[in-house]
């Protein structure tokens, strides 16, 4: 089932509005976190992330998201994870001034609002028929920016976005938030191989992860129900992340939901203690020099 989202008149936006477009369920789901950057801020000022960017992209398109709102759980944690994920970033871009940072799944983010350090360059891709939506919604790109269709589940995509690899190649950043879960196992394997196979040593990727229990339980979610699209992979151990390539490391793990109140943090410690897997955080990655095949020795 498609997800319409009806836009407001040309007459009533007083300027040439686009016509409507029809988003599937999985990229509707890019409404969530716009909705929360859009509004959010007011009802969770500890957290807020001064988006210039999603409310108006929003009132543009005239979507009906008060449905998401009243997720409070889930207008934090997108607050939350925006602010993990650029804080993160920006400390690789203090590391790396003149680095690519790309955002895969980018949906209506804007991330270069925060992250233009003055050298450092950015890409932001998706679907095709969220890039169209990007161009309606979202200002041009600017200097050191540039936008890209994507399949993430088609393989190089790393060549495909002229992305720099090799060992002696400046390192890259990659985001993926809010993607991981709708994908196939194989497909986040696939994506993880490539990143492991190509970005040059110290490069990094975060990503939000839930644990294998969320699997199969999207109509569960207060908000991602809304939408019909599916969780589909989850942790079920740490390693999984890692494990099949020599490259990929763990660099760091970041909690998301452990500040929205007190009966949460419990739950969500205890959730990590228990089963030695987050239920919801961000892992940051990283890939090591390249690997050499061991040396026999007789
Ligand atoms: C929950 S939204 C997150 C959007 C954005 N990262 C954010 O946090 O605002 C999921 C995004 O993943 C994108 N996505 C899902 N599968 C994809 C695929 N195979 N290739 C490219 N993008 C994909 C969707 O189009 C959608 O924009």
């Amino acid at each position: 089932m498609d997800f319409q989202i009806s836009y407001i008149t040309p007459e009533q936006s007083g300027e040439c509005a686009p016509s409507p477009v029809a988003l599937d369920p999985l990229c509707s789901t890019l409404l969530i976190p716009l909705a929360a950057r859009a509004f959010g801020d007011a009802r969770f000022p500890q957290v807020a992330v001064h988006d210039v960017y999603a409310a108006p992209a929003l009132q543009r398109m005239g979507a009906d998201v008060s449905h998401f709102l009243k997720d409070l759980p889930s207008v934090y944690g997108v607050l939350s994870r925006t602010q993990v994920f650029r804080q993160l970033a920006s400390d690789f871009f203090q590391r790396h001034p003149g680095a690519t940072g790309v955002n895969l799944g980018c949906g209506l983010a804007c991330y270069f609002q925060w992250l233009d350090q003055g050298d450092n360059h950015w890409i932001d891709a998706d679907k095709p028929q969220v890039m169209r939506l990007r161009d309606r919604l979202l200002p041009a790109d600017g200097e050191r920016q540039r936008s890209a269709d994507i399949d993430l589940t088609a393989p190089h995509w790393w060549h495909d976005l002229q992305l720099p690899s090799g060992a002696q190649a400046e390192p890259v950043l990659v985001i993926l938030e809010g993607v991981l879960m709708y994908l196939q196992p194989g497909q986040v394997e696939s994506l993880l191989r490539e990143f492991g196979d190509h970005a040059p040593p110290g490069s990094e990727l975060l990503c939000d992860t839930f644990s294998w229990m969320a699997v199969g339980c999207a109509a569960l979610h207060a908000s991602v129900c809304h939408t019909h699209a599916e969780f589909n992979w989850g942790l079920k151990r740490m390693s999984d992340l890692t494990a099949p390539h020599p490259r990929r490391r763990i660099k760091s793990e970041h909690p998301i939901m452990e500040g929205y109140d007190i009966a949460t943090s419990v739950i969500f410690t205890s959730f990590r203690a228990f089963w030695g897997v987050p239920l919801y955080a961000i892992m940051r990655l990283t890939v090591d020099e390249e690997s050499r095949p061991s040396v026999r020795l007789n």
